[in-house]
Formats: structure tokens, C-alpha cells, sequence
């Protein structure tokens, strides 16, 4: 019987569908890839992952194995052939219950010790409070006292080797933090807090996404680790909380329009054109709906962390933000090109670009792809 053109098409589909997937589960630029651990959190999930899945592996190939026995052994012969039943035999259904819940205490055993150690709190560890917004990271380094001496936002720099803390909720819905190769998920639940520990054995910029639905943007809603070594995480941490933009701006009138810095004029348009009402800027003002911006220009991203922080891409956000990232909350103001450029010059006033502390992953410089 000739093969129909409908049904070779469908078999060429299947076969490019799984030559795709085989290929995609060969790349080795993985940012995400939660199976290479890179601190020991991260690895204590690895290490559990892989003996069930060996486990699993072993039980998926004996039952198939048996199938494929019991289909070609026992296959009907002839019209009357009809094999031995063994309905109700003792023997068969002791062994069937027996060996696989041995292999579920086995596994139960492993994960509950696994879950008692990711779940304790180390008092050696450093403390930092993150609180998920629809859609970016708020992260708040406290003093001793309990007062945020630095507020950053979607990136989270920790020093290198050390115990992490993070102390999750949320200020809107239920998000969830994943940094895949330091830690699992935890969800960050408004009216709540939850702990995760995180450590990463080298300097490097790990990734990380919301991974809990959280409405539009969700999926504009990443993160970003930067682990660096102590002395550099030190100096960030030094040289943004003793950080006091330059809050002298004076508001510029529209006389001096003409002979005014850019900067300056920045600045009285962040003051009257309602920046200042949803963002803080340290001395300046106190908005608390979008991030603060007192060290803007120490962050290597935006946005979520979806946007190099370069002038072009600025510039396209201060345009329309909602055009950039579907749905945020920071609505287009309608700027002129020039008001947009004063705006862009006192943003850069926010904070020391030598802080960034890593380089911006070069896929991120196009920012993501538009629908
Ligand atoms: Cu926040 Cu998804």
C-alpha cells in the first residue's frame, strides 16, 4: 500500500520534532541549566536528582522490559490460545507491593534528609531581604538595626563562598525565586516570609527567572546573581550605602531652561514629571512602587533584568515602557526626545558603573526579542 503524502509528512515532523529536542539537550551554552550546580545548595539537589533518576531509570527499563516479555511470549497463537491466569496468586502480589514501597522509603529517606538541610538557617549566613514585584527584584541589605542600608533591585550581588540568606515575600502576588544553578524554587507569598539559602563556589553571573505565573510580564521577570569575591562585594557594598546622589539639583525654571545642565534638567523633570512618585532616590524622594533608583547606574540591567543598562536601551524604555515589557506598571509619560535625553544624563548621576561587577551577558544587550 503506498504511503500517503499526509502520513510521511507527519513521520518527517516527528523525526525533525526529536532531532531538535536530542540537539537542544546537547548545548553547552546553559545559563539555566539547574543540573550544573555551582554552589552546595544547588548541589544537594543534585544529589538527589541523580540517584532517583538512576533509580527511576532502572524501574522504567525492568517494567517496559517486562511488557515487551509478557506482549511477545504471551501473544495470542492461535484462535483459542489463551495463556495461564494468575489472578490473586500470593506470591506475585506480595512482590509487587513489597519492592516498590522498599524504593519509596528509599527515595522518601533521601529527600526528607535533603529537605531538613536546605530548609535550615545557618546563623553564619549573610541576610537579605527580597520582596518579588510585579515584575522585578527588590533587595533590601540590612544593618544590624534592621535598616536598609543598601536597596537594589534585580540583581543580587553576594560575596563569593559564603552562605546566603534570603528572606522572600511579595508586595503584590505569589512569585517564585529560582536561581537554578545555586538553589531551587521558593515562592515569594505576600504576608509571608520564606528562606532560602544560596552559596556560589565562583565569581560569575548567575541567572535566574520568577517561576511561579505572576501576570503579563511574567516572563520579563528575571534575576541576576552577581557572586564576586569579598573585597570587590565589600567595596559594592560600601560604595553604595555611603552613596548620597547628588541631591543639589536645583529645580531648573523654565527661564533657565536654555543654560541648564542636562543633569539638572533630569532631575526637575524626575521631580515634576511623577518619577519621584513611584521611584525612590535617596534624599531626593521616597516612592516605593518601582524600584529605587539611588544606585540606577551601578545595576548592569534593567527592567527586570531583562535590559543592558546602556543609553539606547533607556532611551527605548523611557519612550514607552509598556511597548518594551507587556504590561509594567510604568506607564508612557510621553516624553519629548529631549527631555528624554536630560532624563537619561541624570539617571547616569545614580550610582558608579565601575560597580556592575561583571560584564553584560552579550545576548542581553539587544534586549529580548518583540512580539
Ligand atoms: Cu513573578 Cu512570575
Amino acid at each position: 500500500m503506498p504511503v500517503s503524502r499526509g502520513s510521511s509528512l507527519r513521520r518527517s515532523a516527528a523525526a525533525v520534532t526529536c532531532l531538535a529536542l536530542l540537539g537542544a539537550g546537547c548545548a553547552s551554552d546553559t545559563p539555566q541549566n539547574t543540573l550544573n550546580a555551582q554552589g552546595p545548595f544547588s548541589q544537594t539537589l543534585n544529589d538527589l536528582i541523580r540517584p532517583v533518576f538512576v533509580l527511576a531509570a532502572v524501574v522504567f527499563v525492568f517494567v517496559e522490559g517486562l511488557i515487551v516479555f509478557a506482549v511477545l511470549r504471551f501473544r495470542r497463537r492461535s484462535e483459542d490460545d489463551r495463556p495461564e491466569q494468575i489472578h490473586g496468586s500470593t506470591k506475585f502480589e506480595l512482590a509487587w507491593t513489597i519492592i516498590p514501597a522498599l524504593l519509596l522509603v528509599l527515595v522518601g529517606g533521601l529527600t526528607v534528609s535533603k529537605i531538613f538541610y536546605l530548609d535550615r538557617q545557618f546563623k553564619d549566613s549573610m541576610q537579605v531581604q527580597v520582596i518579588g514585584h510585579q515584575w522585578w527584584w527588590e533587595y533590601n541589605y540590612k544593618d544590624a538595626k534592621g535598616t536598609t542600608v543598601v536597596a537594589a533591585a534585580n540583581e543580587l550581588h553576594i560575596p563569593v563562598g559564603r552562605k546566603v540568606q534570603l528572606n522572600l515575600t511579595s508586595a503584590d502576588v505569589i512569585h517564585n525565586y529560582w536561581p537554578p544553578k545555586l538553589a531551587g524554587k521558593v515562592y515569594a507569598i505576600p504576608g509571608r516570609t520564606n528562606h532560602m539559602t544560596i552559596q556560589a563556589d565562583k565569581a560569575d553571573f548567575y541567572y535566574g527567572e520568577c517561576a511561579e505565573f505572576c501576570g503579563l510580564s511574567h516572563a520579563n521577570m528575571r534575576l541576576r546573581v552577581v557572586a564576586q569575591p569579598q573585597a570587590d562585594f565589600d567595596r559594592w557594598m560600601q560604595a553604595n550605602s555611603a552613596f548620597t546622589p547628588a541631591a543639589t539639583y536645583p529645580i531648573v525654571a523654565a527661564a533657565d531652561q536654555a543654560t541648564a545642565s542636562e543633569e539638572a534638567k533630569g532631575a526637575t523633570l524626575f521631580l515634576q514629571k511623577g518619577c519621584s512618585g513611584c521611584h525612590a532616590v535617596n534624599g531626593v524622594s521616597r516612592g516605593a512602587v518601582g524600584p529605587n533608583l539611588t544606585y540606577f547606574n551601578s545595576r548592569a540591567t534593567f527592567a527586570g533584568a531583562i535590559f543592558a543598562n546602556d543609553n539606547d536601551n533607556l532611551r527605548s524604555w523611557l519612550r514607552d515602557p509598556p511597548a518594551e515589557k507587556p504590561g509594567s506598571l510604568m506607564p508612557k509619560l510621553n516624553l519629548s526626545e529631549a527631555e528624554i535625553t536630560s532624563l537619561t544624563a541624570y539617571l547616569r548621576t545614580l550610582g558608579d558603573p565601575a560597580l556592575r561587577g561583571a560584564p553584560v551577558p552579550a545576548g542581553l544587550a539587544a534586549g529580548p526579542p518583540q512580539p
